[in-house]
């Protein structure tokens, strides 16, 4: 019997602060109108002190679990791709399955830096075709606003904090994750990078003295590298699933600028409107920018059940990839999980302690804030 990863719930979790460009003007020298044409980026949410990768995770996984109608003990494994973890061990996905109460499930963190999400759907998908899981939650989350040095200006108007989680399930019907493209090249590990607080350059003084705690980046370089590659996984990845361009429905691309963005359109002659853009509302939040991204356009009502989606992505290594999906939605009795059926009373219980828990913990972080 064959086996297919469909993607049965999402969720999305930003801080309330806002940072607009406005604001960045008056810590940086910088201008609104630089950071909007070379961008496209107008604001960005930045994590108050009590939020962190983990919290954020655990917020943007229980709302996906909520869609997809599943308990978290029926969790089979957690992988949380994160440029910024909450340690370097325990991995933040530890954490989150502590934190949502998935009993039986594994946990791992992922680093493939801004490509993070699109390696772990990869991961978890064929881990579901393998048999080995049924049900998986795969997280993007950041607050790589704590690991930007607020002077330079080459990199501080870029990023954003935030997390998404889509939750993938097993079943027989054929759809959800059709095919997948992962591509690397280390040649250009210096282009992008945090290089302190681990083996290499563990934390000290002279790191602090060097600079070094904070985000380096050669932006133009990476954006030359973002443009190629990004037209390139997708055509890859849509010859794979044996589709053409012109049938695929939406592109959900990596939200890091949008005039890389639009050179991606231009290079696969495809209109501008099929790509999925709200990097002006958090612009990069890195691993979390493409769940956040299809959970805002889910809500604008637009993908629909049945509509083939490319998740592109592009980061530090250098990494890049592509996801294809059939998109298909939360399952409903029509559409059956090959296990864990559950009776519809049990359902809406379970949705209505999922929301009573979630509002008891708003009220002890706020506590704890106070
Ligand atoms: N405000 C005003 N001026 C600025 C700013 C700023 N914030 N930043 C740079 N400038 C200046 C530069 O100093 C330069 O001035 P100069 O000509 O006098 O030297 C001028 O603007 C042009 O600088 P460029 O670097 O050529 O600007 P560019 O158009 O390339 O835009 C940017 C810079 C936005 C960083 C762009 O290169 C980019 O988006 N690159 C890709 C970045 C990216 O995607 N990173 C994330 C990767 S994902 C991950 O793994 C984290």
């Amino acid at each position: 019997m064959a086996r297919y990863a469909h993607i049965t719930g999402w969720g999305m979790a930003t801080p309330k602060k806002v940072l607009s460009n406005f604001e960045l003007e008056k810590i940086v020298e910088t201008s609104n109108e630089w950071i909007v044409s070379r961008t496209g980026i107008q604001e960005r949410r930045i994590a108050s002190e009590i939020e962190t990768p983990a919290s954020l995770a655990v917020q943007a996984a229980l709302r996906a679990l909520e869609v997809a109608n599943v308990h978290p003990s029926q969790v089979d494994l957690i992988i949380v791709a994160t440029s910024s973890p909450e340690h370097i061990f325990p991995a933040t996905a530890c954490i989150v399955q502590d934190q949502i109460g998935a009993k039986r499930a594994g946990a791992f963190d992922l680093s493939a830096a801004c490509t993070g999400f699109i390696y772990a759907l990869e991961v978890a998908s064929s881990i579901i075709r393998s048999g080995a899981a049924d049900t998986i939650v795969v997280i993007g989350t950041e607050t790589l606003s704590r690991f930007v040095d607020w002077q330079d200006r080459n990199t501080c108007i870029l990023f954003g904090d935030g997390a998404g989680a889509f939750v993938l399930q097993a079943s027989e019907e054929p759809g959800g994750i059709l095919a997948g493209v992962l591509r690397s090249d280390g040649s250009g590990a210096e282009l992008l990078t945090l290089p302190s607080g681990a083996g290499r350059y563990p934390f000290g003084q002279t790191i602090v003295q060097n600079g070094q705690p904070y985000i380096r980046m050669n932006g133009r370089e990476v954006f030359r590298f973002a443009t190629r590659v990004m037209a390139q996984s997708t055509l890859e990845v849509v010859q794979k699933a044996k589709l053409t361009l012109q049938e695929v429905g939406w592109i959900v691309p990596h939200q890091a600028n949008q005039r890389i963005i639009e050179t991606a359109a231009k290079n696969l002659n495809l209109p501008v409107d099929k790509f999925i853009s709200n990097i002006h509302r958090y612009g990069n939040t890195s691993t979390a920018s493409i769940p956040i991204a299809t959970c805002e356009a889910i809500q604008e009502g637009k993908l629909k059940p049945g509509d083939y989606v490319v998740f592109v992505g592009f980061g530090a290594g250098l990494t890049w990839g592509a996801t294809l999906v059939r998109w298909g939605g939360p399952f409903t009795t029509k559409r059956k999980r090959i296990f864990g059926r559950r009776h519809r009373w049990l359902s809406r219980l379970r949705s209505r302690f999922l929301r009573w828990w979630r509002r008891i913990e708003g009220f002890l972080w706020g506590k704890n804030a106070a």
